[in-house]
């Protein structure tokens, strides 16, 4: 049955506010979830330009949206109009889903814990292991707290320009109270502890539609890793991930971090938990949508 005609007076509404917003694949995660989940909730894309960002907040909760998710460029910009944050959020200073709370809406970072949870349904641990982080903008910032939080020995933070990498590493540092993010130059790999390092790839470099380039391109780079993993998901086997196979290495892309991302959201809107047989299908349905548009 067409999702709109399960629409009625009890409804709850949810949505994605970015600027764009118009390439998402959240309504595929949360409408296909609703449905296989039973909920009767509707996830919907809100473009918001920034001068409306305290606006479409207020707007939200007076009309009784369920919860949103915020993208680029309002995940730190959402901030000021919220009612409470959630701790680590709240270190971060990033959020990317909202909550509804009496009086306003809670402040969440689930790319964070959806990154945790994707590596984990991958069989890669964070607690004590060297790890090695491409980039320093604000996709790897998140990375770098979450293996800071999740207890990681060191994180080489490897970046092209160093001072941002060098910001990064004492923002989480000082916020976390630890001293595991090391700051480097990204052509320093050279100088790493010889070991096996899990690579987290968390620059932009790859990204379609320029599918052919790698932010390094040495192989004796790739053979220290033994999994790599790239935020990016489209194209689904990145320049990246192919350097790490062609090493011996284990690869995976971003898409299930977009996944448990949502996952994460949609449980704390509806207080559900989503199990693992709902959460593949959905990736699956991912799968092909980002195959068909590549
Ligand atoms: P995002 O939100 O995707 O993290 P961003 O904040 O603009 O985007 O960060 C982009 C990251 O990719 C940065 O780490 C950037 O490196 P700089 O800090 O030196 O700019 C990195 N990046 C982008 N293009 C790059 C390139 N051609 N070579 C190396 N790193 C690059």
């Amino acid at each position: 049955m067409d999702t709109r005609e399960k629409i009625n007076g009890k409804t709850r509404v949810c949505g994605l506010m970015g600027y764009p917003v118009a390439h998402t694949l959240s309504p595929i995660i949360h409408n296909t979830l609703a449905e296989k989940m039973n909920l009767n909730m509707v996830y919907v894309p809100f473009p918001v330009a920034p001068e409306q960002v305290n606006h479409a907040i207020a707007g939200a909760y007076a009309l009784d949206l369920l919860g949103l998710n915020v993208t680029v460029p309002h995940k730190s910009a959402v901030i000021a109009g919220l009612k409470e944050m959630d701790e680590l959020a709240a270190k971060i200073g990033a959020v990317n889903t909202l909550v509804r709370v009496p009086g306003g809406y809670k402040g969440y970072n689930t790319d964070m814990t959806g990154l945790y949870r994707a590596l984990l349904s991958e069989q890669i641990q964070i607690r004590e292991k060297q790890i090695i982080l491409l980039g320093a903008g604000g996709a790897a910032r998140a990375v770098a707290f979450m293996c800071a939080y999740y207890g990681a020995r060191k994180v080489y933070l490897l970046n092209r320009t160093l001072d941002k990498a060098q910001r990064v590493a004492e923002e989480v540092n000082s916020a976390l109270s630890v001293d595991c993010i090391v700051p480097m130059r990204m052509e320093d790999y050279k100088n790493l502890p010889e070991e096996k390092y899990l690579a987290i790839q968390g620059t932009s470099v790859g990204l379609y539609p320029n599918v052919e380039d790698a932010v390094i391109r040495d192989m004796a780079f790739y053979e220290r890793i033994h999994t790599g993993y790239d935020l990016i998901y489209k194209p689904a086997k990145t320049m990246f991930m192919k350097y790490v196979e062609q090493a011996g290495g284990i690869a995976c892309n971003g898409l299930k971090m977009l996944l448990y991302q949502g996952i994460d959201a949609f449980e704390l809107w509806n207080q559900c938990k989503v199990p693992e047989e709902i959460a593949m299908e959905i990736y699956q349905r991912l799968e092909k949508e980002t195959r068909i548009h590549e």
